[in-house]
């Protein structure tokens, strides 16, 4: 019988995104059947992942560039103790699905010896054959299934936790607590301190087991303990298989305002007058936000506070290493102090995040517009967008009208080299306004598909003329999401 396995578990073993099968479910290629995919079907579309023996552990060792064995290769292993509690809850599984089959097998060859018992008419006999026929079929027969059992085999090695009432999913690889897991997946997890004082990543654990992974301090109280409550932050997934009840923020309204004091890891010129400026929080103290939000950033000048409200330029599945594009000429000084160089631990206010310049939910694919440097919240919506894996296909077309140019290129053609859905085209133009025409004559000459959400960020004419083309083009306001920085 096939196995049947979700979008999201069936992309982790094929190695392929979450977007790309659930673009083969819209075309009406592969079959969901109540949210489930089958084993057989994906063999077929994928032949690739099909092993051709049942030395499946050898395989993978053997052959280097198998996509499987190197996906195998590539997970980091979490700790001995939470190996074998994987180890020991799957044996106990396998164990249990043992019994049953031994009973079974017995309840049918006792069912078979009594009808051979049975001689006084025909029928018994038959039936008796059928049996026979049946159960050696069965026994010659059945080919393991290999997607059954790579799925069985990258549990061990990293488990699957589903978030409910979400649905969404994801896997704690390594070392990784349940928090931090969550969020390289790009979910939107409640939490705070990140260290255990705090008790904001508190959920209920619905299914499967989890282990600490660090001491906490805060204070589970009897009745929480015995409703199976949790710190995500300090735990990690004993069982390959988790469930875990807990609301994830739906949008910029679920995330707390908050203060802290990060320092300048460093100050990396992109450009004469363009800035790469990475801050680190105190691990303690980190910052949740979402993908696309700002900061309002402060710096202890010589003639007083210099502050500066940027985009984030890096994704929330890391909140202790926060980026920002800086220019020159950013309001007051500030940009002209970061581009003079900052010594490394200089401590610089955080205020936020604010903004909801946010992916919105959805599995269409996406589509990138910036200008100059407000490419920043862009490259954080797609760091996020790939954490996801849910977008099918993604394009960037990024405008530089300033003499630095695409000061994030060499990141951009990664993307594109790497992702097969991804399509990046550079633009550059010394007159914006000349720059606004020829993004709306790529736009035209790539036969723009308007079914897809579209996120804009430039100055305040790039953003309106681009987004009236886009909605002379159809795009529906909906789809249409607009960051305009000065
Ligand atoms: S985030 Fe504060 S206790 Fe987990």
């Amino acid at each position: 019988m096939a196995h049947r396995l979700t979008v999201w578990r069936a992309a982790q073993l094929l190695g392929v995104s979450r977007g790309q099968l659930q673009a083969l479910v819209r075309e009406g290629r592969l079959a969901l059947d109540d949210g489930l995919v089958s084993s057989e079907q994906l063999l077929a579309l994928y032949p690739q992942a099909q092993l051709e023996d049942s030395g499946m552990l050898e395989r993978t060792q053997a052959i280097r560039n198998d996509a499987f064995a190197r996906r195998v290769r590539e997970r980091t292993l979490p700790s001995q103790e939470v190996l074998a509690q994987r180890l020991f809850h799957q044996s106990t599984e396998l164990a249990e699905v043992r019994r049953h089959l031994q009973r079974y097998h017995g309840l049918v060859t006792g069912l078979r010896d009594r009808l051979r018992a049975e001689t006084t008419w025909r029928g018994p006999q038959a039936l008796a054959d059928d049996i026979d026929r049946a159960l050696g079929q069965v026994l010659a027969s059945e080919v393991a299934d290999p997607l059954e059992a790579m799925d069985d085999m990258l549990k061990l090695m990293s488990a699957q936790v589903t978030i409910r009432p979400s649905g969404h999913e994801f896997s704690v690889m390594g070392h990784d607590t349940l928090l931090q897991a969550g969020l390289k997946a790009g979910l939107r997890l409640p939490y705070g301190c990140g260290n255990g004082s705090c008790g904001m990543c508190k959920v209920r654990v619905i299914h499967g087991e989890v282990c600490r992974t660090q001491p906490f301090d805060y204070v589970l109280s009897e009745t929480e303990k015995a409703q199976g409550y949790t710190l995500m932050c300090a735990h990690t997934a004993a069982s390959s298989d988790l469930t875990l009840e807990t609301l994830e923020a739906t949008g910029p309204q679920d995330i707390p305002p908050q203060e802290l004091v990060a320092t300048v890891r460093s100050v990396t010129m992109l450009g004469a007058d363009t800035a790469q400026l990475h801050l680190q929080t105190p691990r303690s103290h980190r910052l949740r936000f979402l993908a696309g939000q700002s900061v309002t950033l402060g710096l202890a000048g010589a003639g007083g506070d210099l502050q500066s409200t940027l985009p984030i330029a890096s994704c929330p599945c890391d909140d202790r290493n926060l980026h920002f594009l800086v220019t020159r000429d950013q309001e007051g000084d500030f940009g002209a102090a970061v581009c003079a160089g900052l010594k490394s631990g200089t401590p610089v206010s955080v205020r936020g995040p604010m903004g909801d310049f946010v992916l919105a939910e959805g599995l269409r694919p996406l589509l990138f517009i910036a200008c100059d440097t407000a490419v920043a919240p862009i490259k954080s919506l797609i760091e996020h967008a790939l954490a996801l894996e849910a977008a099918p296909a993604m394009a960037l077309l990024w405008l530089a009208t300033r003499p630095d140019g695409h000061v994030l290129a060499n990141q951009c053609r990664a993307w594109s080299e790497a992702l097969d859905a991804f399509e990046y085209t550079p633009l550059s133009h010394p007159d914006p306004q000349a720059g606004v025409t020829q993004v709306i004559e790529s736009l035209r000459a790539d036969l723009f598909a308007i079914d897809c959400d579209c996120y804009l960020a430039g100055p305040a004419s790039f953003v309106s003329q681009i987004d009236a083309a886009l909605m002379a083009m159809g795009v529906p306001s909906a789809q249409r999401h607009t960051l305009v920085l000065s």
